[in-house]
């Protein structure tokens, strides 16, 4: 049964529509079921919006109770009949509780070969650390903070003259890559979790 997505962003959303245009060419067996930002003023949103894909924006304003957002969103997913959360750029940390209820169904991307440089600015650190190889990592999303079960991960060099934002870029042009592939493992179904390891079958 073709999954139904339900994409959370923050930001630009060109994962999503990097995951739009795989849907759209049959790359990937899936819909987008709704796509949610926390803020209006994020592209992704209007991107969606362009495209006809089911929009909404739960905005998270500062000193607002994590609860009642978070409530919001649940309703907004549930009404959408999604299978599968999909974190592209989603800059709010989501609470174990949430977690639990999409066990094993919510998907994050992160610009770094994790566990190097979880949270923000993965790729300033990388730089600042002096990492030769940096990437970007598509996970199964537990309570820990980008520590769950690996999906996908692709590697780019990391170039002596490069700043923050052209390794940013050239990480992004991988993620594009990786998360569909990881979301083709995921609606797939056709994989198990050993430990931390994801086998895919
Ligand atoms: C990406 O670098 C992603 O890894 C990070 O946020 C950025 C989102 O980019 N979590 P976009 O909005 O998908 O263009």
């Amino acid at each position: 049964m073709t999954a139904r997505l339900a994409i959370l962003l923050s930001g630009r959303g060109s994962n999503f529509a990097a995951i739009h245009r795989a849907i759209a060419r049959g790359e990937l067996d899936a819909e987008i079921a709704v796509v949610i930002s926390n803020r209006e003023d994020a592209s992704g949103i209007a991107r969606a919006r362009e495209w006809g894909c089911p929009a909404a924006v739960i905005p998270s304003r500062a000193g607002a109770s994590r609860e009642k957002h978070e409530a919001a969103l649940l309703d907004r997913i549930t009404a959408s009949r999604a299978d599968l959360v999909v974190l592209a750029g989603y800059m709010r940390l989501l609470s174990p509780a949430f977690v639990r209820r999409f066990e094993r169904r919510i998907v994050n991307i992160h610009p770094s070969l994790l566990p190097a440089f979880p949270g923000l600015e993965a790729q300033a650190r990388a730089i600042e650390w002096g990492v030769k190889v940096s990437g970007c990592t598509v996970h199964l999303v537990d309570d820990s903070l980008d520590g769950g079960p690996i999906l996908v991960q692709r590697a780019v060099p990391v170039e002596q003259d490069d700043t923050a934002d052209t390794l940013a870029a050239r990480i992004l042009e991988q993620e594009h890559i990786a998360f569909v592939e990881a979301l083709r493992i995921v609606v797939s179904g056709r994989f198990r979790i050993d430990g931390r390891r994801v086998v895919v079958e």
